[in-house]
Parts: C-alpha cells; sequence; structure tokens
C-alpha cells in the first residue's frame, strides 16, 4: 500500500511538473509578443526577417514614396532551404514593415536572387499605362535539375504585381531567359531602364563573368556580350551583379560601376563585394582598371545592390550582413541574418576612382541622448549602459598614427578597431568579441583594410553599433568594415588609446529602435 501512495504521488507530481512548464511555455509566447523582436542579438535598427532565415537583398526599387525591400528568405527554418522572396517596406530606408512573402517556389524551381523594375511604359504589356505592373526578375533553381546532375538548372523568370508588391504572378511564358548552354552558375539577373538606347538593360552572372541582355519589353531578351573573364578577383564565383552610372563627386565626369560579389575570395576570407569603374555604351562594359576594388573589408557585406527608381544622383545600396563561411552557424534562434544600414554610394577621384559607401542621412534623425566631448586623451574610458545600440563618431586631426578603441563588458569579451600605422591599414579585431567559436573561420583573424581616406589634414570616423554587428566608416565610408559580432552581454566600456593622437569631436548618441 505504501509503495502503491509513493507511485501514485511521483505519478502526481511529474504531471504537475509537465503542466507547470507547459504554462511556463505559453508565457513565453505572450511574452514575446510583448516586447517584439528583443531576442538576445536581435538588431534594433537593421533589418531583420520577423523570423527564421535570410539572405541576399532583392527586387530593391523606390515607388509612390516607398522603398520596397524583397530579400531570399526560408520562412520554415533558420538554415538556407527552398528560396523564396520575403517582403518589406519603408519610408525612409531606416525603419521597415513587414509585408507577406511575395515570391513561392514553383515548378521552375526555387526563386533565387534577382531585381525589380517599375514598367511605367507598360512595355511588357503585363498592366497598363494607367496602372503600370512592377515586375521583378529573378533566377529560378531547379534544385531536381541539379540533384539529378545536369547543368541547365538555373533561368531567369518574371513575375509582376498590380498592386505594389502585396500581390504577384508568375509570367505564363517563364523561363524569359532559358540557361544556354549549360551554365552551373546563371544568376541574379539585375534590369534597368538604359534612357540612351532606349531599352531594358540585364545584367547577370555566368560563373566567372558577367553577361549583359537588352529587351525592349522585359520579356524577351537578346544577348550582348561578356564583361570579365580576365580581370577582378576570381577566387570564387561570380554572384549578385549591378550595373549603374555614377557621376564624379565634385565634377561633371560620369562612370559606369559595376558591382559583382564574389564568394569565396574576399579580402578577409569568405564572401565579399568588389567593383569595376569603367564604361558602358549600351552593350558592352570596359574598364582600364587593374587593381582590385572592395565595397568593405569587413566578412559581413555581402550580395549588396542599389536601388531601382530613384534620381540619378541618389545611388542606394543594402547588403546581407553575413557570410556563406558561418551564415548557418550564428548564435540567433528565431531568425538568421540582418541587413547592413542603407548606404549612399557616392564616387570620387583622387588620383584613382574609388566608391564611398555610408549609411544614408535618414538615420541621423534615429540618435538621441547624445553625449558630445571636445577631446578624449590616451587611456580615456567612457561607460555607458548598452554601446550595442549607440552611434559614434569622431575626428582625428594630422596624419594618423596608431589608435584604438577597445569595446568591452563584465565578462571581459573585446572588440577592438583602429588604426595600425606600420601596415597602414583600419582594422577591427572580433576574435576575442564574445561567442566566436560557433565556426573556426569567424574568429580567425583580424579584418583589416588598406587605409583609404579622402586624405585631408582632418580624418573623419563613425562607428555603428548594434546588437550583433559593428560598421565602421573611415571618411564617410572611404574605408568600411562591416563584422557581425555576439558579446555574451552588451559592451559597458569603451577605451581609447594612442600615443599620438587625441579624439576630437567625440559624438556618443543612442539609436533609436525601429521596430514598434
Ligand atoms: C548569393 C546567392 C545568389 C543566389 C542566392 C541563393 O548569396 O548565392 O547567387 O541567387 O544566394 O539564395
Amino acid at each position: 500500500m505504501r509503495i502503491l501512495s509513493i507511485f501514485l504521488l511521483f505519478i502526481v507530481f511529474f504531471s504537475c511538473k509537465k503542466e507547470k512548464s507547459s504554462v511556463v511555455e505559453s508565457e513565453i509566447v505572450v511574452e514575446n509578443n510583448g516586447t517584439r523582436f528583443r531576442e538576445s542579438y536581435r538588431p534594433q535598427y537593421h533589418f531583420t526577417p520577423p523570423e527564421k532565415w535570410m539572405n541576399d537583398p532583392n527586387g530593391l526599387l523606390f515607388y509612390n514614396d516607398t522603398y520596397h525591400l524583397f530579400y531570399q528568405y526560408y520562412p520554415d527554418d533558420i538554415v538556407w532551404g527552398p528560396m523564396h522572396w520575403g517582403h518589406a517596406t519603408s519610408k525612409d530606408l531606416v525603419a521597415w514593415k513587414h509585408q507577406p512573402v511575395a515570391l513561392y517556389p514553383d515548378k521552375l524551381g526555387y526563386i533565387f536572387s534577382g531585381s525589380a523594375v517599375m514598367d511605367l511604359e507598360n512595355t511588357s504589356g503585363l498592366g497598363t499605362k494607367e496602372n503600370p505592373p512592377m515586375v521583378a526578375i529573378f533566377t529560378y533553381h531547379l534544385m531536381e535539375g541539379e540533384t539529378a546532375g545536369r547543368n541547365d538548372f538555373q533561368t531567369q523568370g518574371i513575375a509582376y504585381s498590380l498592386d505594389e508588391g502585396q500581390t504577384w504572378t508568375k509570367y505564363k511564358d517563364n523561363p524569359v531567359i532559358a540557361n544556354p548552354t549549360g551554365i552551373r552558375d546563371f544568376r541574379d539577373p539585375k534590369v534597368m531602364w538604359h534612357a540612351p538606347s532606349q531599352q531594358w538593360i540585364l545584367t547577370l552572372v555566368a560563373g566567372d563573368h558577367a553577361k549583359f541582355y537588352s529587351s525592349k519589353n522585359l520579356t524577351s531578351w537578346e544577348y550582348l556580350s561578356d564583361f570579365g573573364k580576365d580581370i577582378g578577383a576570381h577566387g570564387g564565383v561570380w554572384e549578385c551583379p549591378d550595373l549603374f552610372e555614377l557621376t564624379v563627386e565634385g565634377s561633371d565626369e560620369k562612370r559606369w560601376v559595376l558591382l559583382i560579389s564574389i564568394n569565396p575570395g574576399a579580402p578577409n576570407g569568405g564572401s565579399g563585394t568588389q567593383y569595376f569603374v569603367g564604361d558602358f555604351d549600351g552593350t558592352t562594359f570596359t574598364t582600364a582598371q587593374k587593381d582590385i576594388k572592395w565595397i568593405d573589408y569587413g566578412t559581413d557585406n555581402y550580395a549588396g545592390v542599389t536601388y531601382n527608381g530613384l534620381p540619378d544622383s541618389e545611388r542606394t545600396f543594402i547588403g546581407w550582413m553575413s557570410n556563406w563561411n558561418y551564415a548557418r552557424d550564428t548564435p540567433t534562434e528565431n531568425w538568421r541574418s540582418a541587413m547592413t544600414l542603407s548606404r549612399k554610394l557616392t564616387l570620387h577621384k583622387n588620383n584613382d576612382y574609388y566608391l564611398k559607401n555610408y549609411p544614408v542621412a535618414a538615420i541621423n534623425d534615429y540618435s538621441y541622448g547624445s553625449n558630445t566631448y571636445k577631446k578624449i586623451t590616451n587611456n580615456y574610458s567612457l561607460t555607458s549602459a548598452n554601446f550595442n545600440e549607440m552611434r559614434i563618431d569622431f575626428e582625428i586631426e594630422g596624419a594618423l598614427h596608431d589608435f584604438e578603441l577597445k569595446f568591452s563588458n563584465i565578462p571581459n569579451d573585446q572588440l577592438s578597431l583602429g588604426y595600425d600605422m606600420e601596415k597602414d591599414v583600419f582594422y577591427v579585431d572580433r576574435r576575442r568579441s564574445g561567442k566566436v567559436n560557433f565556426e573556426p573561420r569567424f574568429a580567425k583573424k583580424v579584418h583589416e583594410a588598406p587605409a583609404i581616406t579622402d586624405g585631408n589634414d582632418k580624418t573623419t570616423f563613425s562607428i555603428f553599433m548594434d546588437a550583433s554587428s559593428i560598421e565602421f566608416f573611415v571618411d564617410q565610408g572611404a574605408t568600411a568594415i562591416t563584422d557581425q559580432i555576439f558579446p555574451n552581454e552588451p559592451y559597458t566600456v569603451m577605451t581609447f588609446t594612442s600615443k599620438k593622437h587625441e579624439l576630437k569631436n567625440v559624438k556618443v548618441s543612442k539609436v533609436k529602435r525601429i521596430w514598434e
């Protein structure tokens, strides 16, 4: 009898326990709804998907006072899978509203990266002049074809929306560009309107080079030319091209820029984005460029492209803030990956051409609670409850000498950045920045960037730090280093060291969170 009652007690105890834990679970769900996007490492002023896996930005388009951001999305898991296009909109390129998933895989394949245009003249006939179609141009990736060992499983398709991206219809005669002769990597079409030749120009990548096509109506495409087999970086496959014209700042000179992402083969490992400055005559892209130029020397700015539909003077870029080396392994739970801040691209010429990329001016409206310091000298430390939702701006006068800023916290994670005079590089060192062991290449080395500045007497610096990223800019993006970080707790101390320098006009600001 006694044994039986002990047994019964046990059963009661365990069933209560079970019940209790399920109550706790449901409480957690309620709490998550109440404190939206406050999970650990969730960026507070960078775009992230509501949940699950995201990679490249797609279909960047400005129309009717709204910025559209589509993105590679797998809504069922936090690792890459059958690709959809997720969708979000913004009025200022900083705060985003999540929208319904735009494009789903179909019998022609997964929906890989691509672009979007407003077909204002209804050249495609897919809408009307009164209600012109928004047209998405993307790569179909037929998984069955790939697993069967074929080489022609990537083709280009289009879809259109007559309600500003809310609902989409796939074009009935897809694909619009078939795979020519079995090119395994044949993808990521970027389309733009080319006014001088009055036609649409499509740039895509084919393994080790870019291909250009033209069309009068977005549905039938004619091959134009190839670029890049023997030029630029070739440490990996070419991906996510973008072609556009920019005026050199302070002049009337116009040049064409071609962005090419490459994976692997970036300067600090894995995925990165190179660019070429040259000419495009409506058929062929040419360049006299000899060296290899990179948009960003951090390891977490990939597959970045620019908006269609903006005035010529505005070229706005956004990149995926991750790297194929470790994108699937980062220590987040409900979602994976963020985008970089939206950045303005400008073209400059000193001896040579260089592109700057720097957060759009709208981000300035998100600063609050700023503290300013006329100067900060060697070994000075500032403290804050949380440097991870902050922006820090400062200046250095005169020729650059060694300096370092180190962010740390109670568990003694350390994130450093600065300038190394002997090597003439800026750097970010995240090797001891917090959680770094989830993939060996994440913390393998210091990320160094050749020190590109405007060459003025005064050098300006900006640091944007969010829950799991740092974006470090010199001279408004002449040098950029973007890196993910996963500190065990937010950084609370910032220490400056330099034998030669003072930091001038230091401004430390909090940045408003963008989620409701
Ligand atoms: C770049 C990329 C693209 C491809 C997409 C698939 O990160 O590999 O080339 O279209 O991701 O998700």
